[in-house]
């Protein structure tokens, strides 16, 4: 059985482009005791990876091997690894029989040769009675909306009457994140966004402020936005949105960051990046916290149960924005790092 994959070309100088990646055929092999070839259906698409296509690692080695996740570096030919939802298609291993549905992070791949041992990731079976779409479980009821869930709920302690301001909030886990605030009560929602077009979406879905994040001057904006100060940031961009936030933060207020997506594409060392004002934080009594998912895993259960009935009884929108075919998987990508580009969670559909 043949397989088209893409890998990795060239590391991207910057923003990726195009060219940063390739796609080639790959034969399946026959399954072997153990093993299970599946069908993808679904690749999830993620601006963290990006941090994957440099030549200097960023994370610790033994934190990630002790966690099953993704290599700190993807060597030049490597394909791109990521959370993917198939169908085993030939197994001979019973934890995953034939037409099970189940998640790995085997990557870019039309079809994927497997063992449940593989380095890259323990598999998940999803549950066979849950009317929700399947894509879902690489979005809002996978680390996404694990993040946002454990990022508002546990991680930041939202309180009702909290003001909260959420970066990225256009993105496939600040979508969700204003919406899980609202449901907790939060007394007003901020978020910020690069389009009209994604600013009009968030406010359908009950954020209350949208700011405008082209052309810079966040601070000021978001003074504007909530002029008594906000209680809890929900940060995925870090840089002048982090420190406008830090500013802004009412004293005893608390920072939570998820991710600094203006940073993955800064060419320069992540050691060589210089920080966010620290008088704010110091003369407030602020409490920064940032945190990955995959070290908090005893959470997930009680997570998959909150938002599955969330979304069930729709109480939260999932949004997404679906690229067809494996070809169209690189520009899915490079649009993650375009303005306004897409609009919640951004997937590949095989
Ligand atoms: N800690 C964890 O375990 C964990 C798990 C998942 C995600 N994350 C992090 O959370 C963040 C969001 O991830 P996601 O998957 O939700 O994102 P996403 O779906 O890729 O959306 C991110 C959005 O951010 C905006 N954006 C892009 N470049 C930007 C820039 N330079 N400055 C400000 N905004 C920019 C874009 O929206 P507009 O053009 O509409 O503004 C984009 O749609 C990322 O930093 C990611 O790495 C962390």
């Amino acid at each position: 059985m043949i397989s088209r994959e893409i890998y990795l070309s060239s590391r991207p100088n910057g923003k990726p482009t195009l060219q940063d990646f390739g796609i080639r055929a790959t034969e399946i092999p026959e399954v072997s005791a153990g093993q299970v070839v599946i069908r993808n259906l679904f690749l999830s698409v993620d601006p963290g990876w990006r941090l994957l296509f440099n030549d200097e690692g960023i994370y610790d080695e033994q934190l990630l091997a002790s966690h099953h996740v993704t290599p700190p570096v993807l060597g030049l030919g490597d394909c791109i690894p990521g959370f993917t939802l198939g169908e085993v298609i030939a197994s001979r291993n019973q934890k995953f029989p034939l037409g099970a549905i189940v998640i790995h992070q085997q990557g870019w791949q039309e079809y994927s040769h497997l063992d449940d041992a593989t380095k890259f990731a323990p598999m998940a079976t999803i549950d066979p009675h849950c009317s929700l779409p399947l894509s879902y479980y690489l979005g809002p009821l996978g680390q996404n909306g694990f993040t946002a869930w454990l990022g508002l709920l546990d991680i930041g302690n939202i309180k009702e009457s909290d003001t909260v301001f959420i970066s990225a909030a256009s993105g496939a886990t600040g979508h969700l994140a204003g919406q899980i605030a609202k449901l907790c009560g939060a007394a007003r929602v901020i978020g910020s966004t690069s389009a009209a077009s994604n600013a009009s979406k968030l406010r359908e879905i009950g954020f209350d402020v949208v700011i405008d994040r082209r052309g810079g001057n966040i601070a000021s904006k978001l003074s504007s936005a909530a002029p008594d100060g906000i209680d809890l940031y929900f940060d995925g961009v870090g840089g002048e949105h982090l420190a406008a936030a830090l500013r802004c933060l009412k004293p005893g207020g608390r920072a939570i960051l998820s991710g600094a997506i203006t940073s993955y594409n800064d060419p320069r060392p992540h050691r060589e990046l210089i920080g966010v004002p620290e008088l704010p934080v110091i003369m407030k009594g602020l409490t920064i916290r940032g945190f990955r998912v995959f070290e908090n895993m005893h959470h997930w259960e009680a997570f998959a149960k909150e938002m599955t009935k969330w979304l069930s009884s729709n109480e939260i929108q999932a949004e997404e924005t679906v690229y067809h075919n494996i070809t169209s998987a690189p520009q899915a990508f490079v649009d993650l790092f375009t303005d306004g580009a897409k609009f919640g969670k951004s997937i590949v559909k095989l």
